[in-house]
């Protein structure tokens, strides 16, 4: 089928890709003319296991291009999938929907046929009808527009695996809207042939669906963390607490790794978007839970902070700290609202010399914090360091070798905020070793 991609984030690259090895004729459209240049000679705007790969396949074989024209896009396809961005808006805790808006309106307004637009972007619940009245506004004349909305569920470093073996997929339609579900199906015909259930259902319970989703896993990942604080207070063990949660399989283990908390371009967002729109709509319960979420999550960064103070006998001005982490979470190279960035920049501004390391996000991360320094190799941050931090937890950390490190170290010290590292063995090769959650020693 011949189909649209219109928006090439992370998101739209990915669903762009996916839909092309699904056997899709697909064209991704995007206004950075940049990205669409780097799409074009398929390199890959961003660190996504398997997508390097899948993206230079189908930019050889034609199967997927990519256009800033509009009116291309029109005229390749009658489904459109809409992709779009929707930041947090600056300055509110809103979704920015101005990209979305443009996107929409932009492709309505070149449309001569009868189309399909399948949104997948995250929307405030109410979105698709109020873009339903934008398309309406600018199509033109006797053209008959649907629109359907899908979101999307992909976790980063897991993107192609979630973007065509996702768990479930999600449709809203409009009422008595069959046309577009069956259209729906075509497109994903081998995804549900191999068994991934579809959820029909009316637009507003589509929208709230997704940001229900990672409201409920940022809940879970702020249920533990205050656990760990409790446990913290009490001299338990938030890891051994979250395994014995885990084995109920009402709870289930998914989201429950207590530490330095969530971060990245989705759960925060869509947590305050969330709250932001029930506020709106007078559910202010769901508002001040959601609320609490976020403050929970938010308190995880600075006890790592006050803990890193501690540790440097009550301030960390003029110390040596070394981060290990950058990332938001291991696997991708994605450094949006990242803790572990947050906590080097606190670090940094209470006067630390902060040297920060990361296998993939070092160049994101040098623009975003050019205070901060940054080495290639895991072992540097160590050098004459009064304090080693792990805030996100690439495997290869745990490969480092303590012995080794310590002799680097001025201070050996390390706090693992993510419970990566065996504590036994940092200890025994002479450690003052801390984990959040775990029994302060
Ligand atoms: C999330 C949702 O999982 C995905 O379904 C949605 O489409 C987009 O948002 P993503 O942001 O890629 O995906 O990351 P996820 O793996 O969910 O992790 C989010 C954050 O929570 C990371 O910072 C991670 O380190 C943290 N986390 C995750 C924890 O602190 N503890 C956990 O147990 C799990």
């Amino acid at each position: 089928m011949k189909l649209t991609v219109i928006g090439c984030g992370y998101l739209g690259a990915t669903h762009a890709v996916a839909m092309a090895e699904l056997g899709h004729e697909v064209m991704g459209v995007d206004v950075d003319r940049a990205r669409v240049h780097a799409l074009r000679a398929a390199r890959a705007p961003f660190h996504e296991h398997g997508f390097q790969d899948l993206l230079s396949r189908h930019v050889a074989t034609g199967r997927l291009r990519f256009t800033t024209s509009f009116a291309k896009a029109a005229a390749h396809a009658d489904m459109h999938f809409i992709t779009v961005g929707t930041p947090q808006l600056d300055g509110s805790d809103a979704y920015d929907l101005s990209h979305l808006r443009a996107a929409v309106g932009q492709l309505a307004s070149q449309l001569d046929g009868p189309a399909l637009l399948v949104g997948k972007s995250t929307v405030p619940v109410g979105t698709s009808e109020e873009l339903l009245a934008l398309v309406r506004r600018r199509v033109r004349p006797g053209v008959r527009v649907s629109l359907a909305w899908s979101p999307e569920f992909l976790r980063e470093s897991h993107a192609l695996q979630d973007a065509l073996r996702p768990d479930r997929m999600v449709l809203g339609v409009a009422p008595g809207d069959r046309a577009s579900a069956d259209r729906f199906r075509e497109v994903y015909a081998t995804v549900l042939a191999a068994g991934v259930p579809l959820l029909v259902m009316d637009l507003a319970t589509a929208e709230l669906t997704k940001c229900a989703a990672n409201a409920f896993l940022a809940t879970k990942i702020s249920f533990v963390n205050a656990m760990a604080e409790l446990c913290e207070a009490t001299g338990a063990d938030v890891r051994q607490l979250a395994r014995a949660l885990a084995a109920d399989p009402r709870i289930a283990p998914g989201a429950l790794a207590a530490g330095l908390g969530f971060g990245g371009g989705c759960l925060p967002k869509d947590l305050r978007g969330l709250a932001d729109r029930a506020r709106t709509l007078g559910a202010g319960a769901i508002a001040d839970f959601l609320t609490g979420v976020d403050r929970i999550n938010l308190g995880r960064r600075q006890r790592t902070v006050d803990l890193a103070a501690e540790r440097c006998g009550g301030s960390v001005a003029g110390r040596r700290i070394g981060v290990w982490g950058a990332a938001f979470k291991p696997g991708t190279d994605d450094i949006r609202d990242s803790p572990a960035l947050h906590v080097a920049e606190a670090l940094h501004r209470l006067g630390a010399q902060v040297t920060v390391h990361d296998p993939e996000a070092l160049d994101n991360a040098r623009k975003a914090c050019p205070q901060l320094e940054y080495v290639e190799d895991p072992g540097a941050v160590a050098v004459d360091a009064d304090l080693l931090l792990l805030l996100t937890e690439w495997p290869l950390y745990r490969l480092q070798d303590p012995v080794a490190l310590r002799e680097r170290m001025h201070t050996p010290a390390v706090i693992d905020a993510r419970g990566s590292l065996d504590g036994t063995r940092w200890r025994a090769a002479g450690w003052s070793y801390l984990r959040l959650g775990a029994p302060q020693a």
